[in-house]
């Protein structure tokens, strides 16, 4: 039966994390997966997750199955922080939102319903863009194609050339945008170009499907957020899936949602009961415990300053973390302008080492990043930062 099955390439960026694990270097560093590490390089298991566990614990609950588009308080949590909780959206009920397994889970639900929905229409992700996006999409059914970003002699964005991807498109092409914090490349386009984008996608009657998996991350929660308020504004129908592995540490609980914002109510419901249909076939219904700990700190005031304060620090050691990287790679005798790194924003870095120098990272130094050269800066740490830039520079 399998005689002919090929063997599979590792995935470019969990594939690492298995790379990573077997690697017996005693100073190996992984800045492969984005996600984040304390300055002891520990996973954070944050004080106010803990704070829920102990509220769950107090009143153990029976495990029966959740209804198929997740714990209701904890939808209505997602709704409040996507879009605000006094939003007109929210207010007129015209959000269907669904508990998904991460934010892929929010993503792969859109997909299919879109397939369902807009059969013949393409796909655009941007150049780079998460490798997941690509073969998500694919294995939805779509075709996917690419619209320019990156512009790597500007170490930014080639919006010029975005916008006229965009302006070039058909008519209902799907737009898989980066809410905030773009990954790979660490580059989000500025507000005006969002509005410029948001007149576009209008204009050519394109649809947006935001991903939104490192809110907090960037600026704040409110700042990351506000593409959403911008795309609310423009009076657009579309598409956002959320995760909260990243900003409440809960990777492996894999908590994330889709929200649809639809013309009304009536047709929010429309909606939904379609994103069950496709939840259904997928997985039946989500998983209790993540989805509990997210809503019941989201939904306790003083537990949601709590988880506000954690995530601002986590921030805010990222970017101690981009000036300590730029000073090291100076230090350890990089002569080129590393100054961007700090121009970056979220967990990542796009360095511009090219594909051996990133295979020699790991190789020689047991320093692991993707193929790309993307790094996650949230790893670094100041016991193993010297480590990195003296590395850096040895294969630059
Ligand atoms: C990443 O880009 O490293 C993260 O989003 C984790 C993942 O699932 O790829």
């Amino acid at each position: 039966l399998f005689t002919a099955v090929e063997m599979a390439p590792r995935d470019p960026i969990l594939g690492l994390n298995e790379q990573f694990n077997a690697d017996t270097n005693p100073n190996k560093v992984n800045l492969g997966v984005g996600v984040y590490y304390d300055d002891n390089g520990k996973l954070p298991l944050l004080a106010c997750v803990q704070a829920a566990e102990k509220l769950m614990m107090e009143s153990p609950k029976a495990r029966g199955y959740l209804p198929i588009d997740g714990i209701a308080a904890y939808d209505a949590a997602v709704k409040s922080l996507v879009f605000g909780a006094d939003s007109e959206p929210v207010k007129s009920g015209r959000v269907a939102t669904a508990q998904g397994i991460g934010g892929t889970g929010g993503l792969k639900i859109g997909a299919d319903f879109l397939k369902k929905l807009l059969p013949t229409a393409k796909v655009l992700i941007s150049d780079p863009s998460w490798e997941n996006h690509r073969a998500l999409f694919t294995q939805a059914g779509f075709v996917v194609e690419t619209h320019p970003y990156y512009d790597a002699a500007k170490r930014g964005v080639n919006f010029e050339g975005m916008l006229a991807a965009l302006n070039a498109a058909e008519a209902g092409t799907i737009v898989v945008l980066h809410a905030c914090c773009h990954n790979p490349t660490g580059y989000d386009i500025t507000a005006a170009q969002w509005d410029e984008v948001i007149a576009v996608v209008k204009a050519r009657k394109l649809t947006p499907f935001l991903d939104m998996a490192y809110q907090g991350f960037g600026h704040g929660i409110k700042e990351d957020g506000a593409v959403v308020g911008k795309f609310v504004a423009a009076g657009l129908c579309f598409f956002v899936s959320t995760s909260f592995s990243k900003s409440f540490s809960l990777y492996g609980e894999r908590v994330g949602a889709l929200s649809v914002l639809c013309e009304n109510k009536e047709e929010a419901d429309r909606v939904l009961s379609n994103l069950k249909l496709v939840i259904r076939a997928n997985y039946s219904n989500p998983q209790i415990h993540g989805g509990t700990v997210v809503a019941t700190v989201l939904n306790t005031p003083a537990l949601r300053a709590q988880w506000e304060q954690e995530l601002t620090e986590m921030r805010v050691r990222i970017k101690a973390m981009r000036q300590k990287l730029v000073d090291g790679l100076k230090a350890a005798g990089v002569k080129q302008d590393m100054s961007f790194i700090t121009t970056q924003i979220g967990m990542f870095s796009y360095s511009g080492l090219n594909k051996d120098q990133m295979v020699r990272l790991r190789s020689e130094f047991g320093i692991y990043g993707t193929d790309t050269g993307r790094m996650c800066v949230a790893a670094l740490n100041s016991k193993n930062i010297d480590y990195v830039c003296a590395s850096i520079a040895k294969v630059i």
